[in-house]
Order: C-alpha cells, then structure tokens, then sequence
C-alpha cells in the first residue's frame, strides 16, 4: 500500500450467508471490538435482503455498506433484479460489480461495463473485480486477460469518475480454495493493472486508486499482502464472516509500519 497516494480500503464480501438475524448478530459483535483505525476505510459487502439491517447497525460508525451486485437499468420489467438507485436508497455506498462468481453465472465484460456506469451515475463505489482462471494463467496469458478486463470494464468511464472506483485482483483459484497468491504474485498483477490505468488516465490518477487483493485473504497473510507497494486493500470472503478475523485484518491494515 502507500497510504501518501491512495486510500486502504479492507472490503468485506458475505457472497450468500448470513440471514437479516445473523447480519444484526455480526454487527453488534464486530462494533464491540472493532478498531477505531484511522488510516483505512471499512466496507461491508452483504446479501441484498440484509442491507437495511447493516446500514442500521453501522449507521454512527464510519463503516460503510455495500451490495454484491446491481442491474445495468434504472428500473423496469426485470424480475428478481435491483437497480443502483434502489441501494443508494437503503444506504448502500458501495457495490462489488463484476465478481468471478458472477461472471462465471454469464456476466460479461460488457455487462460488467453497464453496471459500473450505472453504479457510478448513481453515486454508488464499483469495486469492479478482475481474475484469471488457473488455466489461463498456466497458459501465461493472466497479463492480457486481465488487461481486457480492465479496458472493457472501465469504457466510457470519464477521469472525473475513475476516480471514485476501486479495483479488486481476484485470481479465480485463490478464492475460497485456502490457496493465496504470494505477495509477490499479487504485487506483479496489481502492479500490471496500475500500468494499464496509467495508459488510459495517465500518472496521477493511477497513483491515487486503490487497487484491492481477494482470495483466501486472512488473519494471518493479510499483513504481507498488504506490504506490497501496489496492494492497497483486500476483497475477503471467508475472513470476513467472522468479527474476530475480520477485525485482525482491519488491524494489520492499520499496521504503522506498512
Ligand atoms: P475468500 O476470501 O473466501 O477466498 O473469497 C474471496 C472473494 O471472492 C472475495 O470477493
């Protein structure tokens, strides 16, 4: 991280768990223990039915709350789907667009492209998630395809916007598979996709967005993944399920020696 450029930002991700119940459970233990760290931002990534019970919980604290997904319209006959502005509304300030999981359900570049138009227009902060498969990077193609990824997923989006956005490096065989990149792995990846931000918005702006780590992130490897000049925050799944975890990663965020 560099902490003189850019924002640290520790997201959680629930993907599917936790009930209403269980989110207001979560939340009264994790405010009991969590760290008044003043150097990064906390964001929690819950299932869309448990957002009122998180903004409620969170709301005197500056933990920030966040969806896993939102439809590309603004509204309309699109069943079962929730629109940007329907989560602003619930108090949501963040939303994970484009996560692996997602895509692998059919999610496209260009439907990841829509939606972070969309979030952004509606005031909301994409964490657009990136990845190879284990294939394509045994293929040595993880440069190019994340690379495409960026360039399709951030069209159309101006120099005033980009900079509310953040990137989130999954590799798709480190999420829940307890196998995590080497720093050094996730440094060369966030480092490529800083290089491609540079091309397209030039020095100032790649040097200020903050470019997160997922994948097995935890209590006990968040801290040097977190050394690593371009890793400026993880996406955790997991680790994030449980306060204790969670909060240790928040602390190793925090670390004044990173
Ligand atoms: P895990 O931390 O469970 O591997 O999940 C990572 C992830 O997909 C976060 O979006």
């Amino acid at each position: 991280m560099n902490r003189k450029y850019r924002k640290t930002v520790i997201a959680g991700n629930w993907k599917m768990n936790k009930t209403p119940s269980e989110t207001k459970e979560f939340m009264t233990e994790f405010k009991t223990i969590m760290p008044k760290g003043r150097w990064c931002d906390v964001a929690l990534c819950v299932p869309a039915v448990c957002i009122p019970a998180a903004v409620r919980a969170m709301r005197e604290t500056r933990v920030g709350i966040g969806a896993e997904n939102c439809n590309a319209n603004a509204s309309g006959a699109y069943t079962g789907e929730i629109a940007a502005n329907m989560l602003v509304d619930a108090g949501c300030k963040y939303v994970i667009l484009g996560h692996s999981e997602r895509r692998a359900m059919g999610e496209t570049n260009e439907d990841v492209n829509a939606k972070v138009l969309t979030a952004l227009e509606n005031g909301l902060v994409p964490i657009m998630c990136v990845g190879e498969s284990l294939e394509q990077r045994e293929q040595g193609i993880t440069e190019e395809w994340i690379t495409m990824q960026i360039k399709c997923g951030l069209r159309g989006v101006g120099e005033d916007k980009i900079r509310k956005m953040v990137i989130a490096y999954e590799p798709i065989w480190a999420i829940g598979t307890g196998k995590t990149a080497t720093p050094e792995q996730a440094e060369e990846v966030c480092e490529s996709i800083r290089t491609v931000i540079r091309k397209l918005y030039g020095a100032k702006i790649a040097r200020a967005i903050s470019i997160l780590y997922g994948g097995s992130m935890n209590e006990k490897n968040a801290y040097d993944l977190l050394a690593q000049p371009d890793i400026d925050g993880g996406l955790i799944g997991g680790a994030s399920l449980v306060p204790e975890k969670f909060v240790k990663i928040i602390e190793a965020a925090n670390q004044p020696t990173i």
